[in-house]
């Protein structure tokens, strides 16, 4: 992916900053992995990091502009709630960064449910959804906050039979799905998705950096990254250019939420406790974290990550404490700052 012009710049830059990190050690990184130890350079290590260049869509719901385009409607349609006042965009809302800034989402009812309402954002390429892993496709995914009693507390039946009195839906669906009846759950729940998959980060200027803009990010976010990647052995887990590796880890929280525990067997006890590795890309820099919203600001997690996480059976082998300095926590959190684009917010929807 990148040019070759750029190939020599990137790797004397490599060699220039590896000096200023003072890892220039037989002129490799040793990066954690959860293979194991591995060195390689900076120019190879950033490449792990690279965007990919196009929305993977799957066969048995292709990309359609039309889908799209109801799929907008439909996820900022209060109309699909039993109260008419939630709509997903409620709990996942562009303007707080796809999610809803409170420790834990606030639905039907207004009772605070059991965990954060996570970003809705580069989900096409997600293994698994939900902090426990127990949707596999945003198809699947869709129906669960629409009926759950505490989120939107509606049947697809009644959402059906509601968006089929709106004449401008009935338009919708049959542009979409080129049928006259076609308001049904199926077709409900493939707009969602395909407008969701649609939902990417922009470009970060780390996104810049990675494709050679020397100039991008400061120097402490570039010690920052290879900190990251090296001796904090953050990228353990939070691998790859959405920054998660779609695998769940107990990393040693105060929490009486089983999460992946509750599909795993009893005998996998690293399971229990273990939550979805979240994604760092457009991190909200203020918080709140965690799959329970416990933890405030990023001070707060990275002690979490210095003292290794609470000792238990279940902690995940990855957590191990680690001794940073002022400086390296500060370069770390100078990195996650370069992972967030411009907030640029989508127009909202006319709805039908
Ligand atoms: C009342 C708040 C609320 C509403 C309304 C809501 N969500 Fe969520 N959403 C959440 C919470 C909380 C979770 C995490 C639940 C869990 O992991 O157990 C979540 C998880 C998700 C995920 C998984 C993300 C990931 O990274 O795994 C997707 C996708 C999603 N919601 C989409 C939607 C869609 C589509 C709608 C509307 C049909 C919607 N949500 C409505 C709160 C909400
Ligand atoms: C063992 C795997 C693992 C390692 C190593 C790891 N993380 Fe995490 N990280 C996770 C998981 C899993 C969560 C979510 C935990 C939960 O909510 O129960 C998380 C949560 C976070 C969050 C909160 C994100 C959010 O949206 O709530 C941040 C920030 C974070 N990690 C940064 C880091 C940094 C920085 C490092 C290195 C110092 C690191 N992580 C090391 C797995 C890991």
């Amino acid at each position: 992916m990148i040019r070759r012009g750029a190939q020599m710049s990137l790797s004397l830059a490599a060699i220039a900053f590896a000096a200023v990190s003072g890892l220039a050690e037989a002129g490799g990184i040793t990066i954690s992995t959860a293979a194991g130890d591995k060195i390689i350079t900076l120019e190879a290590l950033k490449e792990r990091y690279e965007r990919p260049d196009a929305i993977p869509f799957p066969k048995n719901n292709p990309y359609t502009e039309e889908k799209e385009k109801l799929g907008k409607k439909l996820f900022f349609d209060p109309r699909l709630s039993r109260s008419q006042i939630v709509s997903c965009a409620t709990c996942h809302n562009p303007s707080l960064g796809w999610s809803d800034g409170l420790p834990k989402g606030v639905g039907h009812g207004m009772e605070p449910l059991e965990r954060r309402s996570p970003p809705v954002l580069n989900l096409a390429w997600a293994l698994s959804l939900m902090w426990d892993g127990r949707a596999h496709s945003l198809e699947q995914q869709a129906l669960m906050p629409i009926t759950a009693p505490q989120e939107m507390n509606m049947t697809m039946d009644d959402v059906v039979d509601r968006l089929r009195m709106v004449p401008g839906y009935r338009e919708l669906f049959s542009e979409a799905f080129g049928e006259t009846d076609s308001i049904n759950a199926k077709n409900i729940v493939a707009a969602l998705a395909t407008y969701e998959r649609t939902l990417v980060s922009h470009k970060a200027p780390f996104d810049l950096w990675v494709e050679g803009d020397e100039d991008a990010i400061s120097a402490e976010a570039k010690r920052g990254f290879v900190t990251f990647n090296t001796k904090a052995r953050c990228s353990a887990c939070h691998a790859g250019w959405r920054f998660t590796d779609d695998s769940f880890h107990n990393i040693g929280l105060e929490t009486d939420d089983v999460g992946r525990g509750k599909f795993t067997p009893p005998s996998v006890a690293i399971m229990k406790y273990a939550f979805k590795t979240p994604s760092l890309r457009d991190l909200r820099m203020q918080g709140p974290y965690m799959h329970d919203g416990s933890m405030a600001d990023l001070d707060e997690v990275l002690e979490h990550y210095v003292k290794g996480g609470r000792k238990s059976p279940n902690l995940s082998p990855e957590m191990r404490p680690v001794k940073l300095s002022k400086t390296e926590q500060s370069d770390l959190i100078a990195f996650l700052e370069t992972l967030r684009g411009p907030s640029v917010k989508p127009q909202l929807p006319d709805l039908p």
